[in-house]
C-alpha cells in the first residue's frame, strides 16, 4: 500500500512493502527502513537496507539524494564507511516545522521503502597527502560523513594522529558521542574534543566555544595538518579562512563538505494557484501560497542564494523585511533566531527566506534581497 506523507512544501513518497513503479525510477536505488533511532536533539537516524537486486556502492564521505513524491530530492550523507549488512545509515536533523526533516521523517516507520539516487560527491579520505596528522571539524549532523571517513581511516590502519572536534549547542547535539568515545578507547592515535556553544553540565567537560576557535586555540600551526570539515557552510567557511590566515593551513590540505542540497524546485508555480503579492526590491511578484518564501520567489525568478537547500542551516537566503511589513510575519523560530545571531550581516529586520511560509497573510509583504 502506498502511503504518502504530506509536508508543507515537500512530499516524500513512502511506500510500504514494494518499490515505486514510476516510469523514470528504473535508475533509482530502493531500500527498506529497518531501524529508526530518534534523539533528543531532533536527530533521527535511519538504517535502510538496500533492496535485493539493487546494486549500490559508495565511498566514505559521499552523499545520496532521497527522492520525494513531487520529484524533488533531499541530500543526505552516508554515515558509515561501507554497507553494514547491506544497509546504509542516514542522520537527519529536524528543522522546526519543516519540510522533509520534520513532518515526513517523524512519520516514517520500519518497513517503509525509500528511493534514492547517487552516490555523489568527492568528500573523502585522502591517504596520499604528506601531512602528519588530520583534524576533523563538524557541527551537528555534519558528523555523519565524518564518521564514515574516520571509520575508513581506522580500517586502513592509519597511525597518524587524528583529532575530532564536534560542535553543537548542547551535549544533546553530539548525539553519537558514545560511538566516538569508543574510538578513543580503541585507537590510541584518536582524540575527541566536544565543543559546545552553550553552558551545560556535560560530564565530558567540553569546551564552551565554537569549533574553529577551539581548533585555533589548540594548534599553533596547520602547516602539517589535513583538515576535514563538514557542517554549516558558515562554520566551514569561517574555519577555512581562520586556519589559512592565522595558522598557515595549505589550501590543498582543506577538504570540506558544507551542507549542500539541491535548490528547492518550483513545485506549484503554475499560474492558476493562489498567490500572495510580494514586493522584492520594489518589484511586485505573485508568489504561490504554501511554499517557503525562498521557493516561491525563486519560482518567480528572484535570485536568492541557498547553499543548504532551504534547511535553515546556511544563512545564505538572508532577506531584509521592510519595517512596515514585519508585523505580517510570525516571529522567527528559535533555530532561525540562533542562526541569524551568527550572521554578522544580519540586522533586526533580517529573516531567512527559507523559514518563512507564504500564505494569505503574507500578501503585501515588502522586502529587499541584497
Ligand atoms: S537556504 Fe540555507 S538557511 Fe535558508
Amino acid at each position: 500500500m502506498i502511503r504518502t506523507a504530506v509536508t508543507e512544501d515537500l512530499q516524500l513518497q513512502v511506500l510500504r512493502g514494494r518499490a515505486p513503479h514510476n516510469a523514470d525510477e528504473s535508475a533509482l536505488i530502493h531500500g527498506t527502513v529497518t531501524q529508526i533511532e530518534r534523539y533528543a536533539s531532533g536527530v533521527t537516524i535511519l538504517r535502510i537496507c538496500v533492496e535485493q537486486g539493487c546494486k549500490f556502492a559508495y565511498k566514505p564521505g559521499q552523499y545520496i539524494e532521497v527522492k520525494a513524491s513531487d520529484g524533488r530530492f533531499r541530500c543526505f550523507s552516508l554515515a558509515t564507511s561501507c554497507l553494514h549488512e547491506g544497509c546504509i545509515e542516514l542522520h537527519i536533523r529536524r528543522v522546526a516545522d519543516g519540510l522533509f526533516s520534520d513532518r515526513t521523517v517523524r512519520g516514517i516507520e520500519r518497513g517503509d521503502v525509500l528511493s534514492w539516487r547517487g552516490p555523489f560527491g568527492d568528500f573523502g579520505l585522502h591517504s596520499d597527502t604528506v601531512s602528519k596528522c588530520a583534524v576533523f571539524l563538524c557541527t551537528g549532523t555534519g558528523f555523519a560523513p565524518v564518521r564514515a571517513i574516520v571509520e575508513e581511516a581506522f580500517s586502513r590502519g592509519w597511525t597518524r594522529p587524528m583529532s575530532l572536534y564536534w560542535g553543537g549547542r548542547t551535549e544533546d547535539d553530539l548525539y553519537m558521542r558514545d560511538v566516538v568515545h569508543s574510538w578513543t578507547r580503541t585507537h590510541g592515535n584518536f582524540q575527541f574534543i566536544p565543543v559546545l556553544s552553550r553552558v551545560g553540565t556535560d560530564a565530558d567537560a567540553p569546551r564552551r566555544t565554537r569549533v574553529h576557535e577551539a581548533v585555533l586555540h589548540d594548534f599553533a600551526s596547520f602547516a602539517d595538518v589535513d583538515v576535514y570539515a563538514c557542517g554549516a557552510p558558515a562554520m566551514v567557511a569561517t574555519a577555512r579562512e581562520a586556519l589559512s590566515s592565522q595558522r598557515g593551513l595549505r589550501e590543498e590540505a582543506f577538504f570540506a563538505d558544507p551542507f549542500g542540497a539541491t535548490a528547492p524546485a518550483c513545485a506549484t508555480a503554475s499560474n492558476n494557484v493562489d498567490v500572495a503579492q510580494i514586493k522584492v526590491n520594489g518589484i511586485a511578484y505573485a508568489a504561490p501560497l504554501n511554499e517557503s518564501l525562498l521557493g516561491a520567489l525563486r519560482c518567480r525568478g528572484v535570485a536568492i542564494p541557498s547553499v543548504c537547500g532551504g534547511r535553515g542551516a546556511c544563512g545564505t537566503c538572508l532577506v531584509e523585511i521592510d519595517a512596515a511589513s514585519r508585523a505580517r510575519l510570525p516571529p522567527p523560530s528559535r533555530d532561525e533566531r540562533e542562526l541569524l545571531e551568527c550572521l554578522p550581516e544580519a540586522t533586526d529586520c533580517s529573516r531567512l527566506a527559507c523559514q518563512i511560509r507564504v500564505d494569505a497573510s503574507t500578501s503585501g509583504l515588502a522586502l529587499s534581497v541584497p
